[in-house]
């Protein structure tokens, strides 16, 4: 007779999630022996250069069901979410959905399958950035509450698990599915020069910018664009613009800011993950708020200067290339002049940060079904 095989319904959402659910999905098809899957994307991103572009460049197949929800407030954004997959697993039954991550999609469907009673694992699980001023950081405590396997990608993570008392068979340390999407895409790029002609490898900061805390302050938006005005005259700018960012700087009449910068900068609106990685894998220095980009700089070696006061991601930190600069100015001004004349920290690469977390992850969910 043929072993009944494990139904899984994975989750994506937002950008973010797309690098992460890729490798997994890989990682699926190659045990296609236990496992059958399907792929719900709830629509939360839906421009086609947050979401679409990103489908077809990590090979991630066109998902089964497309919830189509679109931008709204935070509560009714996850209301929507929850109502639309509430029908997805009424009808499909999963034994276990996979969520990823920490956007809302990730808490959103969590809740309603835990209601179900359809088990929950929860890829990236445990980071805490102890600040819930983040909508992120409602969204992980939330998720991992009531899940039922928690993989982590670093011992903070095990850490702070423990600490909120849940229980250490549920913990599952597999390192991270993003380094994994990376080092596969990393021979993809192998060959591929940078799409910008005037740019040249390590003469350039590349800059990303979209936490509601940065971009959403008229005041703040202008000093952090000042401060790039400033950078940009001792280096050259590459700056991939997030909607949210690119929206507040017209409608807080931030053109000018812009036009300075623009002297020294190619500033362009969201770019593939191979564009991304292709333009990280060369930078002289990274500027981000992103939680992402600061654990790909980390494993490229790539020096990171990270605008937030605190990080979800301390062994970016501890053991790898980042430094945080909150909002002063001064100080991010101070560390980027220091990369720019080549005094820089060196960093090393996280336990388990090695390509084979998917492999890992899938191994668990077989053995736990
Ligand atoms: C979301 C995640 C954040 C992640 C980020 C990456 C939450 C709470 N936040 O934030 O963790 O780092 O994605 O991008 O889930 N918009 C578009 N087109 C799109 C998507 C968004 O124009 O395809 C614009 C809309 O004006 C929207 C705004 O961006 O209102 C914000 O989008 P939203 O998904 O609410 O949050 P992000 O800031 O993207």
């Amino acid at each position: 007779m043929k072993p009944r095989l494990l139904k899984i319904v994975n989750v994506v959402g937002a950008r973010p999630n797309f690098m992460k659910i890729a490798p997994l999905i890989r990682a699926m098809n190659n045990r296609k022996d236990c496992i059958e899957h399907i792929l719900v994307h709830t629509g939360q991103h839906y421009d086609k250069s947050m979401s679409d572009d990103f489908f077809i460049q990590l090979e991630i197949p066109e998902p089964d069901i497309n919830l189509g929800i679109g931008s709204a407030s935070h509560a009714e954004q996850t209301a929507l979410i929850m109502m639309a997959f509430e029908k997805v697993l009424l009808q499909h039954k999963p034994d276990l959905i996979v969520v990823v991550g920490d956007v809302n999609s990730t808490i959103a469907c969590s809740l309603v399958a835990a209601k179900l009673g359809i088990r929950v694992a929860h890829v990236e699980a445990g980071l805490r950035s102890f600040d819930r001023t983040m909508p992120e950081e409602i969204n992980r405590i939330l998720t991992d509450a009531i899940s039922d396997l928690l993989f982590t990608t670093e011992e903070s993570a095990n850490e702070n698990l423990r600490k909120e008392g849940l229980p250490e068979y549920k913990v599952h340390f597999v390192g991270n599915v993003m380094i994994d999407n990376l080092v596969y895409c990393l021979n993809k790029i192998q060959n591929l020069g940078l799409s910008f002609s005037d740019l040249k490898e390590n003469e350039y900061a590349l800059i990303t910018l979209h936490r509601p805390s940065n971009v959403d302050d008229p005041k703040i938006l202008m000093r952090i664009l000042n401060a790039f005005g400033e950078i940009s005259t001792k280096i050259k700018l590459v700056i991939p613009l997030h909607p949210r960012t690119q929206k507040n700087i017209e409608d807080f009449g931030l053109a000018k800011q812009m036009q300075a910068i623009a002297e020294n900068a190619i500033i362009t609106g969201p770019i593939g993950y191979l564009e991304m990685l292709r333009l990280m894998k060369t930078a002289k220095l990274v500027i981000t708020d992103s939680g992402g980009l600061q654990e790909e700089t980390t494993y490229l070696g790539i020096p990171c200067i990270t605008m937030r006061e605190n990080t979800e991601r301390p062994s970016t930190i501890t053991l790898g290339t980042n430094i945080l600069v909150g909002n002063d100015m001064d100080t991010l001004l101070s560390n980027a002049g220091q990369v720019i004349s080549n005094y820089h920290k060196h960093g090393e690469i996280p336990p388990l940060w090695d390509g084979m977390a998917s492999v890992r992850i899938i191994n668990q969910l077989i053995a736990n079904s």
